[in-house]
């Protein structure tokens, strides 16, 4: 059959193309995979060393500063020490001063969450990518049910892993890294948080796991980062 008349000059041109469309496309996704992957890598290495310069966050923890429950204006109050909290009869609602988590709700939810409440945190920060930190907050309040002030400052938290500690955790999402690896440290994204965001975290919110004496889902040095001062029934003082 005699079609050469029907082909124009351009078919004429494209046909002695080594690679067909199908091809071309397998080698683009190739590139940006190879070229994504070594932009996590490399990102990663960077936040690693970020992290390695970072000074100890256990000072947050070893502060002999308590947040104690004035149970006469049903409000928190920070104390220098336990001693002093006893002291004027306020009960112990966790160690470190108070910030805006340190209530009964926030508290609480940690409490009946510490099983969850990493994993949920953690599917909430991957709304920022497509939402920003609105999504983020709108996640946690309907996922968590925090305070707004609590909940502001776990936005803010997970606002400050993606500018310091995203390629660390998408690598940690990606390869589906546990809390803590064989000898009981933290995965790499979860350091990263700890050391470069936590200690603004802790100064908004006051209260924490540790600080409020509850063993998480993320495995800790419990001697030195879980608060032992916390008094039963100091909830009771806010009612
Ligand atoms: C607690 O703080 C008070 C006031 O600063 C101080 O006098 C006291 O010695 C402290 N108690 C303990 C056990 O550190
Ligand atoms: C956590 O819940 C348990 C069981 O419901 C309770 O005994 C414990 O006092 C709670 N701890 C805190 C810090 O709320």
């Amino acid at each position: 059959m005699d079609s050469a008349p029907m082909v124009s000059e351009q078919d004429e041109e494209q046909k002695p193309a080594p690679w067909s469309r199908s091809k071309k496309c397998g080698i683009f996704s190739l590139l940006l995979f190879v070229t994504l992957t070594l932009v996590l890598l490399i990102g990663s290495e960077v936040e690693k060393a970020n992290v390695r310069a970072a000074s100890s966050t256990l000072y947050f923890y070893e502060t002999p500063a308590v947040c104690g429950v004035d149970s006469t204006n049903k409000a928190v109050v920070t104390h220098v020490n336990a001693s002093e909290a006893s002291k004027m009869g306020n009960l112990v609602a966790h160690c470190g001063d108070c910030g805006f988590c340190s209530n009964y709700n926030d508290i609480n939810i940690y409490n009946e969450t510490k099983e969850t409440l990493t994993k949920t945190s953690t599917n909430c920060a991957t709304k920022a990518f497509l939402g920003g930190s609105d999504a983020v907050f709108d996640c946690f309040k309907e996922d968590v049910g925090f305070t707004d002030g609590c909940n502001d400052c776990w936005t803010e938290n997970v606002m400050c892993d993606m500018k310091k500690c995203v390629f660390t955790c998408l690598k940690m999402i990606l390869t589906g890294q546990r809390n803590n690896g064989g000898d009981g440290e933290l995965n790499d994204c979860l350091l990263c948080d700890e050391k470069l965001c936590g200690p603004a975290f802790i100064e908004c919110a006051g209260a924490n796991r540790r600080r409020s004496g509850i063993v998480s889902d993320i495995g800790r040095d419990d001697l030195n980062e879980i608060c032992t001062s916390v008094d039963d029934g100091w909830r009771w003082d806010l009612e």
